[in-house]
């Protein structure tokens, strides 16, 4: 009997490598989408093509086989950006999944999506968006929201750090909402598991093992750096996200950060179910020390 083939996009990205490499430890063979050049160290056979034009590639699709999709426009772009890559795109690959007679649809997806108010959230938006859309296919599909991911790499990480572990540190907010850090071993873990042994058709939220608030997790930061606990800048998020929202139409590429990115200090960054669930999920083995110690020397 023929391998299982999994299909991965987004494997050249912070959790897609780690996935890679996880999957790579299994008895499947590997496709992974690449739109620039692959590093030697791939280890999958390598897809060219891009996310936003699938007819190019639409062959490698595994027939029978499954595709989990990581790719995504992640950080500071436009809305425009955010739709056409995380959404449009996404429901085009939908159906050519649909036409490759893909099995299994795993869709990596975030928290953010399903934040109550995701109105200058262009990314949230996309993402909630996109899952509408797995909803609504006609494939065995799965969905997956990670929380923030923390490890060597982590672009959330460095920024987290850089608020939190200056002279005075800065707290966006009341820094009492709820934040789940998981660590990007785990998260690649369990989306592996959910591609190939969980059960189809459910949404699952990954979180580590630690719920906090995000004062907390940013003095965790801090104390990490070696820094005192304190002191503290509380900005007020309201006045900030309204001036954020305003000038990004017009001057984004400037900006430091968007207000979509410092949503998650208003609605919070926790799954809903602690894990494991569902049942066989692999629990996180990474604490929130290792998360904030694992990094890399010049993160
Ligand atoms: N990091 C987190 O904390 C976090 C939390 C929750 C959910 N997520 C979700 O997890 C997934 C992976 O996130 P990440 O942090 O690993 O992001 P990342 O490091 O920014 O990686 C994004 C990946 O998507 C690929 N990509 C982007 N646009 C593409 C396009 N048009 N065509 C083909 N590939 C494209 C990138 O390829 P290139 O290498 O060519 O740029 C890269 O491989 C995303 O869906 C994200 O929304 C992440």
């Amino acid at each position: 009997m023929s391998r299982e083939t999994v299909f991965v996009t987004g494997g050249t990205g912070f959790i897609g490598s780690a996935v890679l490499e996880s999957l790579a430890a299994r008895d499947v063979s590997l496709r992974a989408l690449v739109r620039g050049s692959a590093g030697p160290d791939l280890p999958a056979d390598a897809v060219q093509g891009d996310l936003t034009d699938i007819a190019p590639w639409e062959r490698a699709l595994p027939a029978g086989g499954t595709v989990l999709h990581c790719a995504a426009v992640t950080g500071k772009a436009p809305a425009r950006v955010h739709h056409a890559v995380n959404d449009a795109a996404t429901a085009a690959l939908l159906d050519a999944c649909a036409r490759a007679g893909v099995g299994r649809f795993v869709f990596v997806s975030s928290v953010a999506a399903r934040f109550p108010d995701r109105r200058r959230y262009p990314y949230a938006q996309s993402k909630a968006a996109a899952e509408a859309a797995v909803r609504s296919s006609s494939l065995e599909w799965v969905i997956a929201r990670p929380t923030q991911v923390l490890g060597p790499g982590s672009a959330i990480a460095d920024g987290l750090r850089r608020l939190a572990c200056g002279p005075i540190g800065v707290r966006f907010g009341t820094g009492r909402v709820p934040m789940q850090p998981i660590h990007v071993r785990d998260a690649a873990r369990a989306l592996v598991w959910l591609a190939t042994e969980g059960p189809p058709g459910i949404e699952v939220d990954l979180g580590g093992p630690e719920v906090l608030t995000a004062g907390e997790l940013l003095r965790r930061f801090r104390l990490g750096a070696g820094r005192s606990g304190g002191p503290w800048l509380p900005v007020p998020l309201g006045p900030v996200r309204a001036v954020l929202g305003a000038l990004e139409p017009f001057a984004l590429p400037i900006l430091p950060l968007t207000a979509g990115q410092l949503a998650s200090f208003v609605e919070g960054n926790a799954g809903v179910a602690r894990p494991p669930f569902p049942p066989g999920l692999p629990a996180p083995e990474h604490d929130l020390e290792t998360m904030l110690a694992d990094r890399n020397d010049d993160g």
